[in-house]
């Protein structure tokens, strides 16, 4: 690669981190760590004694939340003795519902400082600080030795990231060999109707940070990465029921205080009509998937 080519594949990373950026911090205003613990004074879980089923609302920022993190550690067969790296681990709390469920050390990585931060404040709140630790990367550049993780985990992030390669690439190449990897994901459906898919979704408010993939390609990706015996469970079914419920609740009775929109702001609403549209119409479908390292 020549110097300018670099110079601007740096500017384009550094365009994109600052939309990303945009959709994921500006939606509100004021520290995230303090949102979210004003947000929890406000439904009494602000004591000595949180756990992270108090806090799952809010933190576990994926379709399905705290249910689909549990039924994906035991695809991924999670126990005691997994080195766990989270990938995109927003807030941290699949990363505090593994550390509680198995006694599982779990390090989570995330582009944004204030997730980062908010992720190791709740998880002090938590006393679990000594399982669960955070730090500011990029998913792309993982700052982390070649194959230290028996378990490498991502839910709801890939589809932020254009460099798909580089992605799968970096969460092979850090996991040990025979381990796993275990993603979350939402793919494009090949068969669904012409056209984009329905936007604000809760990842994307434009088209400019939503990278989508279908299961087929997901499948390519994953063995060019160099992955074996990969399942998918399509769990389509399930989040649309969720969004659904979801849907005729929040019109009738508004938002709850602990939710989604404490991180992305008011604008949630419109998210949770697109992504039940973008399901009912078959333009999405959601998927938790295992594979190993060979
Ligand atoms: C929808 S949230 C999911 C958070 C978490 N995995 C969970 O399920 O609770 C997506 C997260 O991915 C992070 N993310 C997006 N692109 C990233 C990248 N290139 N490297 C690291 N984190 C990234 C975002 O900052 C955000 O916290």
């Amino acid at each position: 690669m020549s110097l300018s080519e670099g110079e601007s594949r740096l500017a384009e990373t550094e365009r994109h981190h600052s939309e990303l950026r945009d959709h994921y911090t500006a939606g509100v205003p004021g520290a995230l760590f303090e949102r979210i613990l004003a947000a929890l004074r406000e439904v009494g879980k602000d004591s000595g004694t949180l756990r992270p089923e108090d806090m799952a609302p809010v933190d576990e920022f994926h379709t399905l939340g705290r249910v689909a993190t549990l039924e994906l550690a035991r695809m991924a067969g999670i126990t005691v003795q997994s080195k766990v790296l989270d990938v995109g681990c927003g807030v941290g709390g699949p990363a505090r519902c593994l550390a509680a469920e198995f006694g599982c050390r779990v390090t989570g990585v995330d582009l944004f400082f204030e997730y980062c931060e908010a992720a190791m404040e709740l998880t002090l709140m938590t006393g679990l600080d000594h399982l669960a630790s955070f730090c500011c990367a990029d998913a792309t550049a993982l700052p982390f030795l070649d194959a230290i993780y028996d378990v490498v985990w991502s839910q709801h992030v890939s589809m932020n990231i254009e460099e798909k390669r580089e992605l799968y690439g970096e969460m092979n190449r850090v996991l040990k060999s025979g381990g796993t990897l275990a993603l979350y994901e939402v793919l494009l459906k090949p068969d669904g109707p012409p056209g984009p898919i329905h936007l604000p979704v809760p990842w994307a408010r434009t088209a400019a940070t939503n990278f989508l993939v279908s299961k087929e390609e997901l499948r390519e990706l994953l063995r060019e990465a160099g992955f074996i015996d990969i399942g998918l469970k399509d769990v389509t079914g399930d989040a649309l029921r969720v969004f659904k419920k979801l849907e005729s609740r929040t019109r009738e009775r508004g938002l709850p205080p602990l939710g989604t929109h404490v991180l992305l702001g008011l604008d949630f609403e419109a998210m949770i009509y697109n992504q039940l549209r973008n399901f009912q119409e078959g333009r999405l479908s959601v998927s938790q998937v295992a594979a190993r390292k060979s």
